[in-house]
């Protein structure tokens, strides 16, 4: 099969790099891609979010399948403009997408099922949401933008002041346009973290090994949100009792009441979960793999990933048995100088071969150009450096390794991706 990978990043990289162990692709596509995919797959110059290009494309080159993995193309309705080509996709329709495209959607949505989550209210009106908030009188209080925000429409306010200025900027001001008309106002909650992804085919649902993103730039929670500046898995905090509480109060009663509301969810539903006191609660639902978990994720699946898709696809995944390996995967990022904020791009990387990796671990590429056998920066978040051991500590021994061999100007990552210290 001829398979076209949309997207640019390392959580496309991942894919594209699992996807080559399947003995049913012949050829790989990426659009756009990036400088270190190009050494796995064919790259094509067409925006992600192009969907008239894509499918023109598609068409063209005659594509049997075509695996959509971010976010804005899918709320944009790709996947559906793909099906009525003909051409066959992983990705949920725009209907499904809804579920990350509006937290005003996915939070009603929990709400008239049941599914726990933070208690919240949501508003069109700028005044009513202060009101509501000094009312409440409760801090630290949470503030969503409604729609897409490139992962930054969410601000933890301590006080009122604070509140008060989140609602502002992104309601009257617009710093994330249209996402921010409507905002979320939503409990505090408190507890470790967990990342799941799941596959589904709107019938069953299999989640993948679990996993634990980090998500601020500096070692020890510290300073701004991030993409995700690394990722283990499966994460410690997610016992067996926890997952099959999940199923039963989360995973299961999500898939059936995105049919119950005419939008059957096929593809990864990623569900961001807290342990809080009162037990595991939804913090956030994403319609894609995440990204850096994709990155720890993947690399220990032990069951074709093309064969996953397919049978997502017709509707059969009940019938597939998905392996995972023992053992773990840590992922560290290696990011430019000043990202999260401003950041010069076009460094030279140094200690990366011709095929863009390194020794002891596998490097996927998030923001690379590449010059024949050199690499360059090209965004904020510009490697992830990923390894897999018998245990957490053995991966994340291995991975801060070949991180030692990688250079570039301005280049830092945390030292304590998973609790370790690497000093
Ligand atoms: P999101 O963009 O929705 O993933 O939110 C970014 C981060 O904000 C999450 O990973 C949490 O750490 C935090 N967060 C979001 N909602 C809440 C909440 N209700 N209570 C506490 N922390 C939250
Ligand atoms: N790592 C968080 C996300 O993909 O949204």
């Amino acid at each position: 099969m001829k398979v076209l990978v949309v997207g640019g990043g390392g959580r496309e990289h991942a894919i594209i790099r699992k996807l080559k162990e399947s003995s049913l692709v012949t050829k790989l596509y990426a659009a756009p891609g990036n400088g270190g995919i190009s050494a796995d797959a064919e790259c094509v110059p067409i925006k992600a979010t192009d969907i008239e290009k894509m499918v023109d494309y598609a068409k063209k080159h005659e594509i049997d399948f075509v695996v959509v993995a971010p976010d804005d193309p899918l709320v944009m309705g790709m996947a559906d403009a793909m099906n009525e080509a003909g051409i066959r996709t992983f990705g949920p329709n725009k209907a499904a997408a809804i579920i990350e495209g509006s937290k005003a959607f996915s939070k009603n949505l929990m709400k008239k099922y049941g599914i726990p989550t933070a208690a919240y209210e949501v508003f069109d009106d700028p005044q009513k949401a202060i009101d509501y908030i000094r009312v409440q009188n409760t801090y630290p209080t949470v503030i969503k933008a409604d729609g897409l925000a490139l992962g930054k429409g969410v601000v933890i306010a301590e006080d009122f002041h604070a509140a008060e200025e989140a609602v502002k900027s992104m309601m009257e001001d617009k710093i994330f346009g249209e996402s921010g008309s409507h905002v979320v106002i939503e409990e505090f909650l408190t507890g470790p973290e967990v990342s799941v992804l799941a596959f589904t085919d709107s019938k069953v649902m299999k989640p993948m090994i679990s996993s634990k993103d980090h998500k601020r730039v500096f070692d020890h929670d510290r300073g701004p949100n991030t993409g995700g500046m690394g990722t283990i898995a499966p994460n410690p905090y997610y016992t067996d009792e926890i997952a099959e509480r999940c199923m039963k109060e989360i995973f299961r009663p999500t898939m059936e009441a995105m049919v119950k509301e005419g939008r059957p969810f096929k593809g990864c539903l990623y569900f961001g979960l807290m342990l809080t006191p009162k037990g595991p609660k939804v913090i956030e639902y994403n319609c894609r793999f995440g990204d850096p978990e994709t990155q720890v994720v993947l690399p220990l699946l032990d069951t074709d990933l093309m064969e996953i898709f397919l049978a997502i696809d017709e509707e059969r995944l009940s019938d597939l048995d998905i392996r995972w390996k023992k053992g773990a995967a840590a992922c560290v990022v290696m990011a430019s100088g000043g990202y999260p904020k401003k950041y010069p791009t076009g460094l030279p990387i140094t200690g990366l071969d011709a095929g863009g990796q390194t020794a002891g671990a596998t490097v996927y590429h998030a923001g690379t150009k590449r010059e024949g056998d050199l690499y360059f920066t090209s965004g904020g978040r510009v490697l992830g450096v990923t390894a897999i051991g018998d245990n957490l500590t053995d991966a994340l021994n291995q991975s801060y390794a070949a991180v030692k061999n990688i250079s570039f100007e301005g280049c830092h990552y945390r030292n304590d991706i998973g609790g370790h210290q690497n000093n």
